[in-house]
């Protein structure tokens, strides 16, 4: 059998029309447009509206991905979908995804790996492709974490916005896709990002419910160092595999999480700031959307041609970390 690769040949995004600015904010928490800018570069957040949902999010930029790639949702053969903030705990968001787009018997997964999830998501889907299994492959990050968060605790409730990017990755004999990866968990310090409650170690109850601790909670400082740490290490690794430098790059595209975590990459990897995506001033942390919003939005403008080789590198709950080099379709 030829050797068979993963081409991105479609991608779609979709954030809700409502925009939440920092000076919104300001009317009714503790913080500053100034505070949230610096620390963060934040400027505004898109929130989803109270018809919507995780999956239906999913579905508005899965839809836009088919038409891309011209693709009937019927020939889908898998569709991953990476969330941490899905529809139900039970069904899988990913059957919902399936449902709605009418996507006959499909099998469909959703993966739980935080802010890393659509790499995650992507690599699989890579390898299902790689091994011949199956030929066209639905992969979305999306995230609702605005139904997750403490709207009164200023320490998470201004970081996060809520989008869904969406990629189809097709089976190619002519080489291109993922060219080299690395994911990556150190559960240890799995309470760094954590929802204490509403789970099995914690069942929801009234309790709960009084001291809240069903939110969303972080520790700011400490995934902010662990954010630094891992990126240059993460975005080596995966370009060895690759047999690349980062010279062979066009694009970094980072999970959007802090610009300052951003540029502190720049800095240690050596790569000026012009060649990093960067939104979050627009959609704050998106979680596993914020790297096929980047992406999606990109190639639309123009800006990333499809042939382009991207660096993906991402870093959230779990501890987990991803980073993917990537080449969306062959060069001509
Ligand atoms: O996507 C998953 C991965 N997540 C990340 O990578 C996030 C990584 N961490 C971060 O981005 C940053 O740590 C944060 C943006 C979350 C926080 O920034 P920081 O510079 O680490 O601030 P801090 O938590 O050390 O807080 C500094 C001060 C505190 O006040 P005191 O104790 O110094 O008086 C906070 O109470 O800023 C205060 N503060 C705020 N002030 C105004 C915290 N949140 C706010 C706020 N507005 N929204």
């Amino acid at each position: 059998m030829a050797e068979l690769y993963g081409a991105i040949t479609g991608w779609g995004a979709y954030a809700p029309p409502h925009v939440v600015t920092n000076h919104d904010l300001e009317a009714t928490l503790d913080t500053s447009d100034e505070w949230i800018v610096q620390r963060t570069g934040i400027r505004q957040r898109h929130i989803a509206g109270a018809d919507e949902t995780t999956s239906t999010m999913a579905v508005k930029a899965s839809i836009s991905a088919l038409a891309k790639a011209n693709l009937p949702s019927g020939e889908l053969d898998l569709i991953l979908i990476a969330t941490s903030s899905p529809d139900y705990f039970t069904p899988p968001v990913s059957s919902l995804v399936q449902a709605a787009l009418n996507a006959h018997n499909t099998p469909a997964m959703t993966i739980v790996t935080g802010c890393t999830g659509f790499v995650y998501a992507l690599v699989t889907a890579d390898q299902f492709i790689r091994t011949g299994a199956y030929r066209n492959i639905l992969v979305v990050g999306v995230e609702l974490l605005s139904r997750f968060v403490n709207w009164q605790d200023r320490a998470t409730s201004v970081l996060f916005g809520d989008a869904a990017g969406a990629v189809i990755v097709q089976a190619t004999d002519r080489p291109c896709g993922v060219q080299g990866f690395v994911l990556g968990s150190d559960g240890s310090n799995y309470q760094h990002i954590i929802m204490p409650s509403g789970g099995s170690a914690r069942p929801f109850g009234a309790d709960v419910l009084a001291e809240g601790s069903h939110y969303l909670l972080m520790n700011g400082r400490e995934v902010f160092k662990f954010a630094t740490r891992i990126f240059g290490s993460a975005s080596n690794q995966a370009l060895s595999k690759a047999g690349m430098t980062i010279a062979d790059v066009d694009w970094i595209i980072p999970h959007q999480a802090n610009l300052r975590i951003i540029q502190a990459a720049s800095k240690d990897m050596g790569v000026p700031m012009e060649r990093f995506i960067i939104n979050i001033d627009r959609y704050a942390n998106t979680s596993a959307a914020s790297i096929p919003l980047a992406l999606a939005e990109n190639i639309d403008c123009g800006r990333i041609k499809p042939t382009d080789t991207l660096l993906l590198v991402s870093f959230g709950a779990g501890m987990t970390w991803s980073a993917a080099v990537v080449q969306m379709q062959p060069i001509a």
